[in-house]
């Protein structure tokens, strides 16, 4: 099960690999928090299912959150990724899929959290960057960390052409550990995860 905000380069990299039965995992479904995103139409395209969950559409957060749990365990995923969901997850939601959640994110977690990563890595002058896949705790992206990719910066580089390179190494790092996890199960130990 994917959750997606925007382009959903991520997911077409799931939706690519679950093609393959030996992968090991294969997307059941595809949610979104706004309609008539590219996610969407990837999914519709490679004939996944698709739900639209609007907080704009619920009397709160917290109906959301019961709402978008509800939505998402009617389609019984083993995992769930966060591929560019731009929303934060509350208390009922990680109740049911706590540990099994798991979310990209655009900079070596713990340096720059937060929806502008890119920006504020560019902005701080570091010169490694990179992308980081966590299981999603209740913390903004304070979760155990999966695994790393580093990126060098340029010296010319924009937010664009980083992210663009940040993007690239992130859409492997999740395929790969996705299929793994699938095929191999894993545990959680002292924020230490291990895929065996
Ligand atoms: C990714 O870089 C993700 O880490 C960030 O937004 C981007 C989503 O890209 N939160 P896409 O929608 O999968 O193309």
């Amino acid at each position: 099960m994917v959750l997606v905000s925007g382009a959903g380069t991520n997911l077409a990299a799931l939706l690519e690999a679950g093609v393959d039965p030996a992968y090991g995992a294969r997307v059941v479904a595809v949610g979104s928090d706004r309609p008539g995103t590219e996610a969407l139409e990837r999914a519709d395209r490679a004939g996944v299912a698709t739900f639209v969950h609007r907080v704009a559409d619920c009397v709160d957060r917290a109906a959301w959150d019961v709402g978008l749990a509800d939505l998402v365990a009617a389609h019984q995923p083993d995992l769930v990724v966060s591929a560019g969901f731009m929303k934060l997850v509350g208390p009922a939601f990680l109740a049911r899929f706590g540990g099994r959640f798991v979310n990209t994110h655009p900079a070596l977690l713990p340096a720059f959290p937060g929806t502008h990563a890119v920006a504020d890595a560019l902005a701080h002058g570091v010169r490694v960057t990179g992308a980081t896949l966590f299981m999603v705790d209740e913390g903004v992206d304070t979760g155990a960390i999966i695994d790393q990719r580093a990126v060098r910066v340029a010296d010319d580089d924009t937010v664009a052409s980083l992210h663009g390179r940040i993007k690239d190494v992130e859409r492997t790092m999740l395929v790969e550990h996705v299929g793994a996890m699938a095929r191999k199960g894993w545990t959680i130990h002292d924020r230490r995860v291990t895929i065996s």
